[in-house]
């Protein structure tokens, strides 16, 4: 019989949002009438830009004409979109950003789930908690932990809890790592990394030879212009950091799929042998094995994102989830909650009022107010006592929900 890989007998639970929705169809199955409002997986709601639906149809045109009709692309992505990354998402914020350091895939959590592979499984990884999930679970599948304890920490990972005492924000490992995974804005909390503490990140990790994986799929967000959107606006990080962006949070591409990432030609690691070797030159090589290019209308939908049309809209599209974190924020506050993040992230983090633990506030909540959350537990044990919610339904259904948890469920 085929042996199996037995790290993946490590993972303490299914994966996060398919429990939740396994628990919220038993929830619908009993109560039928019930009218649920889910604000619990990050899942857009607004259709794709017109822009975007142009230049998708576009795409679609050509492939339906002998003349134009495309087989396999380039795996990187063709550079028309890679151009117009380079020249939009950072030439225009004064980062230097090559069109060939981007390599264009059909979603960031996979990029933030293949990633790991291209370096030892000896790596020690750092992580935030509470954390996206993915960044953890790909570890300990591929063999860079030991078992979870009671509290679901596993063995070998280096923990960075963020709490209300350090603003959410992770303090620098106390001992040596080599992989260390950040995520600005946040997911979960919301709250997002001034040039000041990413400053400290970067200066750490070309101390000590580690790279940053930094996760910024949430930073059209960003509405502070004094606030970092990429890792590269921080002076040095090119030579440690690789970063992750999507398309699904800014211009409604979570079922559409497209997404990148950059691995600056300048990032080294390290062989058993000691010797230097291009991060770039790895993930390229990973990338053109396993990757056959994302589809080429969906890479033209995303072309249609930088048109001057494109820009506004998608502007209209986060102004509009912008407001719906306003609303979550302020009516959750006026309810009594604690709350955090909602400003410059469409996620809003609350504190769980008494002693109810996340699981058992996400069950009260939806039996109390048919609304679905995400239990903060569910992203590390730090993240335990507190509830996220997605800013990204529809405005009524937010409008109404925080009406119920007003008249239902205050802290107070
Ligand atoms: C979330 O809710 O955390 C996200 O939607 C998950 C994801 O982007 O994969």
């Amino acid at each position: 019989m085929a042996k199996i890989n037995d790290h993946y007998q490590k993972l303490t639970a299914g994966y996060l949002f398919p429990e939740i929705a396994r628990r919220v169809a038993a929830f619908t199955e009993t109560n039928p009438e019930a009218d649920v409002i889910k604000l619990g997986i990050g899942d857009v709601t607004r259709p794709l830009p017109p822009a975007v639906v142009d230049a998708f149809h576009a795409g679609v045109d050509e492939m339906a004409s002998a003349d134009t009709f495309r087989g396999y692309g380039p795996e990187q992505g063709h550079l028309f979109l890679r151009e117009l990354i380079a020249a939009n998402d950072y030439a225009s914020r004064g980062v230097s950003v090559d069109p060939d350091e981007i390599f264009v895939s059909d979603g960031a959590k996979c990029d933030c789930g293949n990633i790991q592979e291209i370096f030892s499984t000896e790596c020690k990884v750092a992580v935030a908690d509470p954390v996206y999930p993915v960044y953890i679970d790909t570890n300990v599948m591929a063999g860079r932990s030991g078992p979870a304890d009671d509290e679901g920490r596993y063995e070998g990972i280096h923990y960075m809890p963020c709490t209300e005492e350090n603003g959410f924000q992770p303090d620098i490992p106390s001992e040596p790592v080599d992989l260390i995974y950040l995520c600005s804005p946040n997911n979960p909390t919301g709250t997002v990394a001034t040039a000041e503490q990413l400053t400290r990140w970067v200066e750490y990790a070309r101390g000590c030879g580690a790279i940053i994986l930094f996760d910024a799929a949430y930073e059209a967000y960003v509405s502070d212009p004094g606030l970092p959107r990429s890792i590269y606006e921080i002076d040095g990080a090119r030579e440690v950091a690789i970063e992750f962006r999507s398309f699904s949070k800014t211009a409604g591409f979570t079922g559409t799929r497209c997404a990148f990432i950059v691995v600056p030609r300048e990032l080294r690691g390290k062989n058993t042998a000691g010797e230097e070797v291009s991060i770039h030159q790895l993930w390229s090589r990973r990338h053109s094995t396993k990757f056959n290019g994302a589809s080429y209308p969906v890479q033209c939908a995303a072309a249609g994102i930088y048109t001057d049309e494109g820009k506004a809209q998608v502007k209209e599209l986060i102004d509009f989830y912008m407001e719906n974190a306003r609303i979550i924020r302020e009516g959750l506050s006026a309810s009594g909650y604690a709350v955090y993040g909602g400003i410059h992230s469409p996620y809003s983090w609350l504190r769980i009022p008494g002693a109810r633990s996340s699981w058992e506030f996400f069950e009260l909540l939806l039996e109390t107010t048919h609304i679905v959350g995400t239990p903060g537990s569910g992203f590390g044990p730090s993240g335990e006592g507190y509830f996220r919610l997605s800013a990204f339904g529809d405005r009524e259904r937010i409008e109404e929900a925080i009406e119920r948890i007003r008249d239902k469920l205050p802290a107070d």
